[in-house]
């Protein structure tokens, strides 16, 4: 029984017509552009029509490595573009105010990477901003758009596990190489790279609900390169308190292990019908009607670069059919309220509302 099939969950080729047509003008030629995002766009069919970055070296050298006809270090020079007609923004959140008023001079739809900012307050300026420059923001979380997740996705569109009541995610893996930017961050394994996570756990949820409450505990090693915890344990509840709501979810990353054969990647969901786990190349279904059977998937393709591919294509499509990106920053808020309430629980030992959190911090602009 075919349950998942590879075009179900690996983006498509895109047609040589919609890609000319949406020229990408990539600003930030980093380690992810390098790596994750030019590699899909060269393996779909996407066009790169230009690309930016403030360091010399960086814009040069990425246009040579990946055929990419323009480079420049000014932004204003590739809004003058007229083959860029969307803009591909790789580059840290700080940058990011800056360079949507630039847009704003020659507005361009922007997909913006992930985390849209690292806090709730300044996710909420740059969502405002958009709209008042008239710029079409979405945000770039990719990790909807991995083979796993994006499998696992289709499951619950079939509606094959019935009604979903428990959503955990349990990651063990290492980040804490000193020198790089992201042991420097605060509270980079919540708000960076753990926004996968919890926006996952939003996208996952199908019971009509937005999260209504968290508790999040940390821990941190005494002799870490981090500054910041690299292993938090996050409860999540949907709908009023008193524990009897029937949707829970549950995140576990523990980002500083250092038996790298000990690593592992695991989401699973439980519903009425059945259940479902995924790492990221296997797909596992058992259920109810099917007793003693366990329905194993292996699956093609990868998190990096597909995801990237299918994030874009995602962007474009909506675009081309006039509605809104796939993942709005409005949307987007609720993911970043999500990493940001996991923050101050940490912090202060307490259970943090969500509409509390939203109330508090979108008032203060
Ligand atoms: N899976 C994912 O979604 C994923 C993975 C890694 C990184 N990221 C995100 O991507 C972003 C970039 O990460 P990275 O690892 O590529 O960082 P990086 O430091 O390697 O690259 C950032 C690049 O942006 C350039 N830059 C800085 N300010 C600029 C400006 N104003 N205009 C043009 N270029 C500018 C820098 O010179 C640098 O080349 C971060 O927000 C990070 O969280 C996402």
């Amino acid at each position: 029984m075919e349950w998942i099939t590879p075009e179900d969950y690996l983006p498509r080729k895109l047609g040589d017509a919609i890609a000319a047509k949406y020229g990408i003008g990539l600003i930030g030629c980093g380690n992810i552009a390098n790596s994750a995002h030019l590699p899909a766009y060269r393996k779909y069919g996407f066009h790169v029509a230009a690309c930016c970055d403030v360091n010399e070296e960086a814009a040069r050298s990425t246009a040579e490595k990946f055929g990419i006809p323009r480079w420049t270090t000014d932004v204003n020079e590739l809004l003058d573009m007229d083959e860029v007609r969307i803009i591909d923004m790789a580059i840290h959140p700080e940058a990011r105010l800056d360079t949507l008023r630039k847009i704003g001079k020659a507005p361009r739809p922007v997909l913006c990477q992930k985390p849209l900012a690292l806090d709730l307050e300044r996710a909420n300026v740059l969502k405002n901003e958009a709209e008042r420059l008239g710029i079409v923001l979405g945000v770039n979380q990719q990790a909807r758009w991995a083979p796993a997740h994006k499998a696992l996705n289709t499951l619950l569109e079939q509606d094959a596990l019935g009604e979903v009541y428990s959503i955990q995610h349990l990651m063990y893996s290492y980040q804490d190489q000193s020198g790089w930017w992201w042991t420097k961050m605060p509270n980079f394994n919540i708000v960076d790279h753990g926004v996968h996570y919890a926006d996952l756990c939003r996208h996952f949820n199908r019971s009509g609900q937005e999260w209504s409450r968290v508790h999040c505990t940390t821990a941190q090693l005494a002799n870490q390169n981090s500054i910041d915890p690299l292993i938090y344990s996050a409860n999540v509840e949907f709908g009023p308190k008193g524990g009897r709501q029937p949707l829970m979810a549950s995140l576990h990353f523990n980002n500083i292990v250092r038996a790298s054969r000990s690593h592992n990647y695991t989401w699973r969901i439980d519903g009425t019908e059945g259940s479902a786990w995924c790492s990221h190349d296997m797909l596992h279904i058992a259920l109810t009607k099917h007793r003693n059977i366990v329905h194993e998937i292996k699956l093609k393709g990868s998190w990096f670069p597909d995801a990237f591919a299918g994030s874009m294509s995602a962007f474009i499509s909506a675009l081309d059919e006039g509605t809104p990106p796939p993942v709005t920053a409005e949307d987007n808020l609720q993911t970043v309220a999500m990493t940001t309430a996991m923050v101050l629980s940490s912090r202060e030992g307490m259970v943090v509302e969500r509409e509390e959190l939203l109330t508090k911090e979108l008032a203060k602009r």
